[in-house]
């Protein structure tokens, strides 16, 4: 097997152990500069926690490229791109992270759950009498549009629409950026920015948040174009982080009945198997940092301005860390992994994730006795974003 073909695609994971034993911080070749891929725990924690690494600048590089034949440049994609919370550094991070924060209350999340759990449950009722479903397409992929509207008290008829649109935007996570994913990218948020249209809805949610909490004074002040970005920034960086969660542990679930079988029996370990499933096979495989001045890392010399891949995948399944770390238990508990990052950048909406697949397993203990493959299922096709495109279930009643 070689790092990035299509058995790497399917399961990443006996290379990534072998990375871990024999060279844990590996040179990539790469057109544009050195590229650091990184696969032990103890490493992916240094980068991420360390200040000597920076957010990697994907704003300023799109912004930089112009297409050779047309001249057309990406300047308004990469400005619109630098009013996330990815690419922002301090103190702007610390202040908008904050002001964000109280949008996942207990009291907001307890009403998406709710929203999330009766969606599933109306799904996978119905697909228990009438036959077998695209679990990504009518289940995994409309959930985090459920999730985030009913977050931002927004309501979304057109879930399909939206849920396609945000994943058109995440692409611009995708290594080998062409010019071509950037119009698709910058084509993704024009869609979100018409198709969202009580968009001022969603902004004035956001407003009213940023009234009432102290903290979010901030947010009241900011000009409406950025409060809309962060709007669209919502939508999409939950889009297939949880969609690829839900259909992940489907598959899992499918492949290895007896697990099934458990959160069936004793449902009340369901809030222990969300964290543990999302540690087995997270959806964010690779996060990308640069290197702020010249770092030793496990005995590898990097540069200032090198690029450093930190693979969370493997570091989840470092048995250095988690014992027994090849093997799925949805019982463990206490367990921290990186699934989330980790830090400064850690996910906004990890609460959120964890809440929405709880509800999904809830309502799936609750409304089918088995879950069977109902024909051939696909990969994405992406080293980022790990996940299916397409998984035919039946659901048994
Ligand atoms: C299972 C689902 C999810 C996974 C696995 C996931 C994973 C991650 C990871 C690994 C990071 C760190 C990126 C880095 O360090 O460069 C991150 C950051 C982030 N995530 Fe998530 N995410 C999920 C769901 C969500 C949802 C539902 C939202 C919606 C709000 C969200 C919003 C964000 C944001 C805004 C950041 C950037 C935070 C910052 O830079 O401070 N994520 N996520």
């Amino acid at each position: 097997m070689t790092l990035f073909d299509r058995h790497f695609l399917h399961d990443p994971y006996p290379e990534y152990a072998l990375l871990r034993d024999t060279k844990p911080v590996m040179q990539l070749g790469s057109l544009s500069g050195k590229i650091w891929f990184v696969t032990r725990y103890e490493h992916v924690r240094e980068v991420l926690e360390s200040d000597s690494y920076a957010e990697y600048d994907l704003p300023a590089i799109i912004e930089a490229k112009v297409d050779r034949t047309s001249g057309r440049d990406n300047g308004e994609l990469g400005k619109r791109l630098s009013n996330w919370l990815f690419f922002m550094s301090p103190p702007k991070h610390a202040i908008m992270k904050r002001s964000l924060a109280p949008l996942y209350a207990l009291r907001n999340l307890d009403l998406a759950r709710n929203a999330v759990w009766s969606y599933a449950r109306r799904i996978v009722c119905k697909s228990t009498l009438e036959g077998p479903c695209d679990t990504i397409r009518q289940l995994a992929s409309p959930l985090p549009v459920v999730a985030t509207s009913t977050l931002l008290g927004i309501s979304i008829n057109d879930r399909e629409h939206i849920a396609n649109l945000a994943s058109q935007v995440l692409r611009v996570f995708e290594p080998l950026q062409r010019m071509s994913i950037y119009e698709s990218v910058q084509g993704g948020l024009n869609g979100l920015d018409v198709a969202l249209s009580s968009l001022s809805h969603a902004e004035e949610s956001l407003r009213t948040l940023a009234r009432r909490a102290e903290a979010s004074a901030s947010l009241a002040n900011l000009p409406s174009d950025e409060l809309r970005a962060l709007v669209i920034m919502l939508f999409a960086a939950g889009q297939d982080t949880i969609s690829a969660s839900i259909g992940n542990a489907v598959f899992t679930l499918a492949a290895s009945p007896e697990y099934f079988r458990c959160l069936r029996k004793h449902p009340d370990i369901i809030p222990n198997a969300a964290r543990e499933l999302i540690r087995f096979d997270p959806p964010v495989q690779i996060v990308a940092r640069v290197a702020n001045s010249d770092q030793d890392l496990g005995g590898a010399f990097i540069r200032v301005g090198e690029r450093v891949c930190v693979a969370l995948g493997s570091a989840n399944r470092d048995e250095r860390h988690v014992p027994d770390a090849g093997t799925l238990n949805l019982e463990r508990s206490g367990l921290a992994h990186v699934s989330f990052g980790l830090a400064r950048h850690y996910c906004l909406g990890a609460q959120l994730a964890l809440t929405v697949l709880e509800a999904f397993l809830t309502a799936l203990v609750e409304c089918a006795s088995s879950i069977q493959f109902a024909g051939p299922y696909r990969r994405r096709s992406s080293y980022v974003f790990r996940g299916f495109a397409e998984l035919p279930i039946k659901f048994a009643p």
